[in-house]
């Protein structure tokens, strides 16, 4: 989410719009605006894209100097009119603006509705409101130090109160805030484009602090109240850059997000005795024992997040589990009933072909799990169980961050299904949550190799084909690997499974064809290297992605990246992450329009 805060004299919601426009791309589904009129709080929150909120207000503007905005991207709660910020007390003396989670929100709500609260939506953010209405001293600083104090988790809020017409207030943890400071104008927002129109002077809060913002006067306090000195920074990007936070396209940025969305999907559904808690997924064990077969459907890189699904449910919950394409899937009469579950992976959950496979299995009496990136989309609608992977919006067409994180989700209901059943050993299943809790690090390990892959991706620029190629779980890598680069790169890319480059496929490789050897499954590692001795014997230029501690003596390839060790099976999250850097460099090189390649687009709503 994004939010946007001012406090001057001009005219607020103008500022406050022109910035949200700018955080678009934190989350749209949803927006709004307060503002601190005559001696009251007006404000209006609406459903959908930005422009919906701007249109009306085109009619009907709000009128003050002070105000606070929001654009959503739902986590608790669908997107709808009242899920929307700012959220309000009952008298309407408060509102609230929040990116983040409030994770002891039942906690207080249910306190708070002991004291006779009313909450009207399903948000964890109306629990901050009706809190601060309950701490109220006619202080608006002092009100929200007592608040947070309450608050548990991780974010950021806006907050102006009527009784206090010309203050704001706004306070960091963990999620993202910076201080404008103007003439005569002060100003927040979650990120620094929001507020480049207006001045280039910012301040960055650390954790935990809270920002107290008249028109002429920012004072910053730490969490123990004292007021902390902050030298202000001067911003020297443009808008462009900075909306890209410093980086120079979006799929860049996203592949750079990965760490923490993984980190985000993982933990925060880790309950205190580190099991899984899945609060959309009802599944019980007499379902469990029903289901006969799974499907796992998607299109495009959710269908290859797929394949990796189909090892971790077979392995875990002992199921037999078959993907499919989702155009497919439904032309070719798959055997359905009513002991079938389809599992429907999908970033954007509009994808047409995918809603349609649903409505398929649906009708024939199928179970649907899906897992995607947008609440409240059309396919989580449809669902009767969801998993959201919390990457957050993804801008780029070629995805990167919803990949990974949809494999993290599909580990996690394979293990959530494998607890249930009791498919595997209680010391398994916590042995391969340990192991997940030490991917985002090994994430970040990788992008120290950038160096190396973008000397690759010289190398690779010109050629007319490149091929990957995999065994097991390095096959649905490479896949995605050249998936990735074709659809960027506009190299003809083609993915093959190793074993099979002797039966017609080696009849390709020419002298100097690149060919790219996934190499991190420990008992497939010999048989790879072989593969990788039989396509240089033919003239190839041999890189390999191969697994530290795997014997570097054996290997021969030309060019080698190595990714830090890991289990056989949950090795996707990292090998897929040099593939990702190699087709966004050689991307870049060619200079392409990296973030809208030729012919594709994001959201595919057709058939
Ligand atoms: C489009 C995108 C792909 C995406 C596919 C499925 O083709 O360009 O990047 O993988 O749709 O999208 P979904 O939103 O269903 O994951």
């Amino acid at each position: 989410c994004g939010i946007v805060g001012y406090v001057g004299n001009k005219n607020a919601q103008e500022i406050i719009l022109q910035g949200l426009e700018k955080l678009e791309y934190r989350g749209y589904d949803s927006s709004g605006i307060a503002v601190n009129g005559k001696g009251h709080i007006e404000y209006k929150k609406l459903k959908g894209r930005l422009s919906v909120l701007e249109n009306y207000l085109k009619e009907r503007p709000l009128v003050g100097n002070v105000g606070i905005g929001h654009t959503r991207w739902a986590t608790h709660g669908a997107p709808s009119d009242v899920n929307s910020h700012p959220h309000l007390n009952e008298q309407e003396t408060i509102a609230v603006v929040h990116n983040g989670i409030i994770e002891n929100y039942s906690v207080l709500k249910e306190e708070l509705i002991k004291k006779g609260y009313k909450f009207k939506s399903q948000t964890d953010t109306e629990v901050v409101v009706h809190l601060l209405d309950s701490l109220y001293d006619g202080d608006l600083l002092s009100t929200v130090f007592k608040a947070t104090e309450r608050l548990r988790g991780a974010y950021a809020l806006g907050v102006i109160s009527s009784n206090n017409p010309d203050e704001l207030v706004a306070v960091r943890k963990e999620s993202p805030l910076v201080v404008g400071v103007g003439n005569g104008e002060s100003f927040i927002a979650s990120d620094i484009p929001a507020l480049l129109k207006y001045t280039k002077d910012v301040y960055f809060l650390e954790n935990g602090e809270i920002v107290h913002l008249t028109k002429d006067n920012v004072k910053i306090y730490d969490k123990d109240k004292n007021q902390v000195r902050r030298e202000i920074f001067t911003v020297d990007w443009d808008i462009e850059a900075a909306s890209k936070g410093g980086y120079d396209h979006f799929m860049l940025k996203e592949i750079y997000e990965q760490p923490r969305a993984i980190k985000e999907t993982l933990l925060r559904r880790l309950d205190d005795n580190g099991r899984i808690v899945l609060d959309d997924i009802n599944l019980t064990k007499e379902d469990l024992d029903k289901i006969s077969k799974i499907y796992i459907v998607a299109c495009g890189t959710a269908y290859h997040a797929g394949l990796v699904g189909r090892y971790a449910i077979e392995r875990f919950a002992k199921i037999p589990v078959e993907p499919d394409v989702a155009s497919e899937f439904r032309y070719r009469e798959p055997f359905i009933d009513e002991n079938t579950l389809l599992i429907a992976v999908s970033q954007s959950g509009e994808t047409a072909d995918t809603l349609a496979a649903i409505r398929e299995a649906k009708s024939k009496g199928a179970r649907i799990l899906s897992i995607t990136n947008v609440v409240g989309s059309s396919v989580a609608r449809e669902s009767d169980d969801v998993f959201y992977t919390w990457a957050g919006p993804e801008i780029a067409v070629a995805s990167t961050k919803a990949y990974t994180t949809q494999l993290v989700a599909l580990y996690m209901v394979a293990l959530h299904m494998a607890n249930i059943k009791k498919s595997i050993s209680e010391d398994y299943y916590f042995e391969i949550i340990e192991k997940m809790k030490a991917l985002p690090d090994k994430v970040e390990e990788i992008f120290k190799k950038s160096d190396e892959i973008k000397k690759i991706a010289e190398i690779i620029k010109d050629k007319n084909s490149v091929f990957y190629i995999g065994r097991g779980l390095d096959y649905q890598t490479s896949m995605e690997g050249a998936l990735k680069l074709k659809e960027i790169s506009y190299i003809h890319t083609e993915a093959f499974a190793a074993g099979e480059l002797k039966h017609g496929t080696i009849a390709l490789i020419e002298k100097e064809t690149p060919v790219i050897a996934v190499a991190s499954q420990d008992y497939l590692y010999e048989k790879m290297v072989s593969n990788i001795q039989e396509v240089k014997a033919r003239g190839a230029y041999a890189i390999a992605i191969v697994k530290e501690g795997l014997d570097e003596s054996l290997n021969h390839a030309d060019e080698t990246i190595y990714i830090p060790e890991v289990d056989n099976i949950l090795a996707p999250v990292l090998t897929v992450v040099p593939t990702q850097l190699l087709a966004y460099y050689t991307s870049v090189i060619k200079g392409n329009d990296v973030d809208k390649p030729r012919n594709l687009a994001k959201s595919v709503t057709v058939e």
